[in-house]
């Protein structure tokens, strides 16, 4: 695909790996505007990278159109979906609690917001993407989009506590192929990018001891991953016409250990 002059929509593009994607789509071109629920970063990210911001919630079908109803109205119709928003949680499946030995299982409003928000929210901001998508010109091969979604190496390889995360993310991946069939009369490409571990603001957080001891984990290089990685990746995808249907890890070839 041919990025100048085209439209794009990132999710979560306010901070971590959507932020990066969405600057290296728009240091090739790409009018990029940013989904998110933080409005603060997203509008300082929209300036910084001459896009535009807009407060959405992925979980929330009112909010999804009228996002995509205001970047189309500023940019024209994206040809370009990158889902980023996404959460984690952590909650054994079942035990005992350490401070009295009572019993307890994962609550399931826990894990039913997990799955909105990473597998519900992914489809339903894919799906609205793919439909304006079909009203647009088709390019060189017949293509008319690309998008990329982000799961995790927790839906190969999730650890305890995960069983939310996990499923979610399992969900995103298993979901690429049959989405990737459903669009290919339309010209419309699909895959999906599994992060190891990133160093974004979630983990930005954490003590350096445990960050060095992620660090360590990772067969090779022994770091954590770079946001600029991910969207090297992520255009790739978008810009390498023949990439469809994939789910790719990249993760420094990290398998996650049970804790
Ligand atoms: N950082 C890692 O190591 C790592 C590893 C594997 C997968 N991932 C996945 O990558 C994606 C990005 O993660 P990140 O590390 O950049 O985290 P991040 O917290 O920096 O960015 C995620 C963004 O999503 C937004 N978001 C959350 N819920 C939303 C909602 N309901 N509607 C709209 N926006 C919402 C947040 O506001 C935030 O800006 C997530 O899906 C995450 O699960 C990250």
């Amino acid at each position: 695909m041919d990025l100048a002059n085209t439209a794009a929509v990132v999710t979560g593009g306010a901070s971590g790996l959507g932020a990066a994607t969405a600057r290296a789509l728009a240091a090739k071109g790409v009018k990029v505007a940013i989904f998110d629920l933080q409005a603060d970063k997203g509008e300082a990210l929209a300036d910084e990278i001459g896009g535009v911001f807009c407060k959405v919630d992925v979980t929330s079908d009112d909010s999804v159109d009228a996002g995509f109803a205001a970047a189309r109205a500023a940019h024209g119709q994206e040809r370009i979906l990158v889902n980023c928003a996404g959460t984690g949680n952590a909650a054994k499946t079942a035990g005992r609690s350490k401070q009295d030995g009572s019993i307890k299982h994962f609550p399931l409003d826990a894990f039913d917001r997990i799955i909105q928000i990473n597998l519900v929210g992914t489809f339903r901001c894919l799906a609205k993407s793919a439909a304006g998508m079909l009203t647009l010109a088709p390019g060189e091969d017949g293509e008319r989009g690309a998008i990329v979604n982000t799961a995790s190496a927790a839906a190969e390889d999730g650890q305890m506590g995960q069983a939310a995360y996990s499923a979610s993310k399992a969900g995103v991946v298993g979901m690429t192929l049959p989405i990737a069939r459903d669009l290919m009369s339309e010209g419309i490409r699909v895959n999906t990018i599994l992060p190891g571990i990133f160093d974004t603001p979630l983990l930005a957080a954490a003590p350096q001891q445990v960050r060095d001891a992620l660090a360590a984990s990772v067969p090779f290089p022994k770091r954590l991953g770079r946001p600029e990685e991910f969207a090297a990746l992520a255009l790739t995808m978008i810009e390498c016409g023949y990439f469809n249907g994939e789910d790719v890890r990249l993760d420094g070839a990290i398998r996650m250990a049970p804790r």
